[in-house]
């Protein structure tokens, strides 16, 4: 039995963020620890992760670290939910528990810079469904920029993600109007 557990992964987020060390290097290192948890005791997942809002997606905390350095959540997507055009501000690592999450990719090719609010202009790009066990990451500069959510109409989809920030809010774009704006976003505590 595979017995790598939450404390295990989170001794190797730990370590990793305390070393020096870029955005990509930290996925590098912490992709293949997503993978392991996925794949090894997910005792940790309590009911209190798997909440749901009829509104809009579930964001369920399971560790902020206190100095805000990382954090992981489950994401619960009811049928048809998504979530708006986004960035991150921050590097991230997300894998799939249950269910297919769908995420479209988006493209900058305008040259506004990094911290324009306006002038930006999204170009289409690639599709991929993750399915459980499956991993993906992030990196900033340049922002990743996507949309995912859940097309099922009938299954819900958890996901993991781990964030190197409390991931407290975020950018969201309006694509014909060619802006971006910060939003605060809300999560439920464990
Ligand atoms: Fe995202």
């Amino acid at each position: 039995m595979n017995t790598y557990s939450l404390d295990n992964f989170v001794n190797e987020c730990r370590e990793v963020i305390s070393q020096d060390g870029d955005p990509v290097d930290r996925v590098e290192l912490l992709v293949p620890a997503m993978y392991r948890l996925l794949n090894g005791d997910t005792e940790f997942l309590k009911p209190e992760h798997f909440k749901s809002d009829p509104d809009h997606y579930a964001r369920n905390a399971i560790l902020i670290e206190d100095d805000d350095s990382f954090s992981l959540y489950a994401l619960v997507w009811s049928p048809s939910q998504w979530t708006p055009i986004h960035d991150h501000g921050t590097w991230g690592v997300v894998g799939i528990y249950e269910g297919a999450l769908h995420e479209q990719n988006y493209i900058r090719t305008d040259r506004a810079g990094d911290l324009a609010k306006n002038g930006i202009v999204l170009a289409r790009g690639g599709i991929i469904v993750l399915t459980p066990g499956a991993v993906t990451s992030f990196v900033p500069n340049p922002d990743h920029i996507h949309l995912t959510g859940n097309p099922n109409s009938e299954n819900r989809v958890v996901s993991l993600h781990l964030y190197g920030s409390a991931m407290a809010g975020f950018n969201i774009y309006d694509r014909p109007g060619q802006t971006r704006k910060w939003v605060e976003v809300s999560h439920n505590e464990s």
